[in-house]
């Protein structure tokens, strides 16, 4: 039985492990970007990884940044081919720690771009649809809002090398 850990980037090898993944779906899978999906957030943004404990190897990443006070944003939530639908879950539970994280740093709204075949998957999560579909990255996309109802405004720190765990 693996065991899948969820935590806050601390290291440059992991935020590296992080971006391949993104590679290897947003540009090498998905085609939406060209050459790199990485740009000017990534430097301040949240960087989240779910940790496969038997090989030691990031599996899914997602990042969160912020834009303006309190305004933050989700982006691209990577589950690597192999580990989707996973047992743990492990799209599901990198949404919902992304929202504990900007929640606990005060967020006042949660925002994300969804590609419309996801975002069945994220209205399960509680998400709302904010508008129309816009074109973003040359793609349609759903602008989405979490709800950070019954989340708790905590410390800037709060949750620095916490990790979270999942069994499959
Ligand atoms: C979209 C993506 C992140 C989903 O990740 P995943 O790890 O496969 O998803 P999970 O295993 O956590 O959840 C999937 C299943 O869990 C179930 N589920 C969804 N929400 C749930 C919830 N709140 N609680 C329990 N189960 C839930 C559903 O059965 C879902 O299956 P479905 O999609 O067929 O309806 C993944 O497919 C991916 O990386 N895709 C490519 C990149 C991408 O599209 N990123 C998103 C950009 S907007």
């Amino acid at each position: 039985m693996n065991k899948i850990i969820f935590r806050i980037v601390e290291t440059e090898a992991e935020l590296q492990q992080c971006f391949a993944i993104r590679h290897s779906v947003f540009v090498e899978e998905q085609k939406i970007f060209f050459k790199t999906d990485q740009d000017k957030f990534d430097k301040n943004a949240i960087h989240i990884a779910a940790i496969d404990t038997n090989t030691g190897k990031v599996v899914s990443t997602v990042r969160c940044h912020e834009t303006e006070d309190g305004i933050w944003y989700g982006a691209r939530l990577a589950v690597a081919k192999e580990f989707r639908k996973h047992p743990s879950l492990i799209g599901v539970k990198l949404c919902k720690i992304a929202r504990k994280t900007v929640a606990d740093r005060g967020a006042k709204r949660f925002l994300a771009y969804i590609q419309p075949k996801n975002v069945r998957f994220f209205e399960r999560l509680n998400w709302r649809k904010v508008d129309k579909l816009v074109t973003h990255f040359g793609s349609p996309h759903q602008l989405m809002e979490a709800s950070l109802f019954g989340t708790k405004k905590r410390t800037r720190n709060v949750a620095k090398g916490k990790i979270w765990t999942g069994y499959a």
